[in-house]
């Protein structure tokens, strides 16, 4: 995992609009959030991921047969990532897919690289997700010096508005990258992910999403689209919410059933981090421990594609992913999409 230096708590962000840490605490279970400075994409997270990852494999970047980054942040409207960091490893000739797929966008990769290794298509898959959020916001280099506790000047009435009507996405988004490299490794088929079961249902699109920067605008961008706040996501927080704790408990559930496996095998749940009180009553619903589950939107927000590698790696760090372990990954997000995968370890 990679994540910019850059650390925002949530009394700084109070400095931009009208929230308070407890607020940001008490309904999201956020304490503090990276974020990248001006001029760094998700494309540069991603690339020190991907150096990581490849460092852990003992592997070098011209090993990988295929690379799949999954971002809703990209770089450019157009190419995506894959090829740019293609060519930021030094490569030219690597295959190289883009995901779009938002927070389910890490685990829809992870369930394309196993479809992949299986049928034999690819041997090795590099897998990156990867958010630059920061960019999604009109914070100028003054608003990111108050936000980084470089600067104690106060935010101008203009600012503070802003701020303040768009303050229930400002608080939740963090920026970072995670990356995966994933091969065939057992023969015999006990150990690797087992499966996964992937939903999409289109019609809850715009409880989550961009309305402009895009085809369905004419022209694509306009003055007047910036000034109505036309880039800015949209989110049906409460929907969202709501939609969250029940489809995420529900895929678990039939992801373990499917694969003839009960909740009890189950070592391991890493969920999406978009906001603690959801994960908090998926663990409920599932009657699992604490112990059975790992979350770190604490000190990252919500890192969209970033958020499973990031939490599987911790997860690792901290000794909570052992051999022969069953894990479970799960993530829903705009889209909608959603799903579940299992490891074992
Ligand atoms: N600070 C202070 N007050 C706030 C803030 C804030 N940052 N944000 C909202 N409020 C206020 C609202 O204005 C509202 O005030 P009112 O009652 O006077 O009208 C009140 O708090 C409650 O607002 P809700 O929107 O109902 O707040 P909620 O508890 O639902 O929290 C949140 C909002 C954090 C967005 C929550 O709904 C959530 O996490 N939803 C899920 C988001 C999610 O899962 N996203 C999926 C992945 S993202 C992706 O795929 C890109």
């Amino acid at each position: 995992m990679f994540v910019p230096e850059g650390v925002v708590t949530n009394e700084r962000l109070s400095r931009l609009m009208d929230t308070s840490d407890e607020w940001i605490r008490q309904r999201t279970g956020i304490e503090e959030r990276r974020l990248a400075r001006r001029g760094v994409s998700s494309c540069d997270l991603g690339l020190e991921a991907a150096r990581r990852a490849l460092d852990d494999a003992g592997l070098a970047a011209k090993d990988v047969d295929l690379i799949i980054f999954a971002t809703m942040t990209p770089a450019h409207y157009f190419p995506g990532n894959g090829g740019l960091l293609a060519a930021r490893l030094g490569l030219s000739t690597t295959h190289a897919l883009d995901i779009r797929m938002q927070c389910a966008g890490f685990l829809s990769g992870l369930h394309v690289a196993d479809a992949f290794i299986r049928s034999g298509t690819y041997r090795r898959v590099l897998l990156v997700g990867a958010e630059c959020h920061a960019s999604l916001f009109p914070w100028t280099d003054a608003e990111f010096a108050i936000l980084f506790g470089d600067s104690d000047a106060p935010a101008s009435p203009e600012v503070l508005a802003w701020g303040s009507a768009h303050r229930d996405r400002a608080v939740i988004f963090g920026d970072g990258a995670g990356a995966f490299v994933l091969e065939a490794a057992d023969p015999d088929g006990e150990r690797g992910f087992l499966g996964f079961e992937m939903r999409t249902d289109g019609a809850h699109f715009d409880k989550l999403y961009v309305p402009g920067g895009g085809s369905a605008s004419f022209p694509y961008f306009s003055p007047e689209m910036f000034a109505n706040n036309g880039t800015i996501p949209i989110v049906e927080g409460r929907q969202v919410f709501r939609l969250a704790t029940t489809a995420m408990p529900q895929i678990v559930r039939e992801t373990l059933e499917n694969r003839g496996l009960a909740l009890d095998d189950l070592s391991l749940l890493l969920m999406h981090q978009a906001n603690l009180r959801i994960n908090e009553a998926v663990q409920k619903n599932l009657g699992l421990p604490d112990e059975k589950v790992f979350n770190n939107i604490q000190r990252y927000g919500n890192t969209t594609a970033a958020t499973l590698p990031l939490v599987f790696h911790e997860a690792r760090q901290q000794g909570r992913v052992r051999p022969g372990d069953l894990v479970c990954f799960t993530a829903l997000g705009a889209g909608l999409h959603w799903g579940a995968g299992l490891l074992r370890a």
